[in-house]
């Protein structure tokens, strides 16, 4: 059996608009800039990241299921929105065990009270929110030196 040398990157609704959207909260990085880094990031470690981002729950809900342990690492969500309603998507992570971290480029608990619930934070290995697009590089990192450590 070949080894898992995946990892998905997920982009819930409204962040294709990164860049122009609310920049005092979100900062003016593009979210191409952001897949980008990350996919040179797994490149120079021999790990091909793969970037979706979708407006659709349903949408998001089909590549989850597609991240199957044979191949995939791990799962890094920006749930967007979704993060504070959606069972469904939860349900997916749930389904497919492949361990998977959130991460939100703003700090949900400094902002309105509804973002402060999130439908994934329990059952993510760990949250990263309030570091802009740098979360998502620590995400990365965290699963690359994880999958390292097994190699190893
Ligand atoms: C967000 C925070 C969510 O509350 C919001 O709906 C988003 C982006 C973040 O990255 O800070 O769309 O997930």
């Amino acid at each position: 059996m070949t080894k898992p040398n995946k990892i998905l990157v997920l982009h819930g609704p409204n962040l294709n608009m990164l860049g122009t959207r609310e920049p005092k909260i979100y900062g003016t990085i593009t979210l191409n800039e952001i897949d980008q880094n990350l996919i040179r990031l797994g490149r120079d470690n021999n790990i091909e990241v793969i970037c979706y981002q979708s407006n659709h729950e349903g949408d998001l809900i089909t590549y989850t299921q597609q991240a199957n342990q044979d191949e995939y690492l791990g799962i890094i969500i920006n749930p967007a929105g979704y993060t504070h309603t959606s069972i469904a998507w939860r349900d997916a992570l749930l389904a497919v065990n492949v361990p998977f971290i959130e991460v939100h480029l703003s700090n949900l608990f400094a902002r309105e009270e509804f973002r402060h619930k999130s439908y994934f934070c329990d059952i993510a290995t760990g949250v990263i929110a309030g570091f802009g697009a740098y979360g998502y590089t620590v995400a990365l990192q965290s699963i690359l030196s994880t999958a390292i450590a097994t190699v190893s």
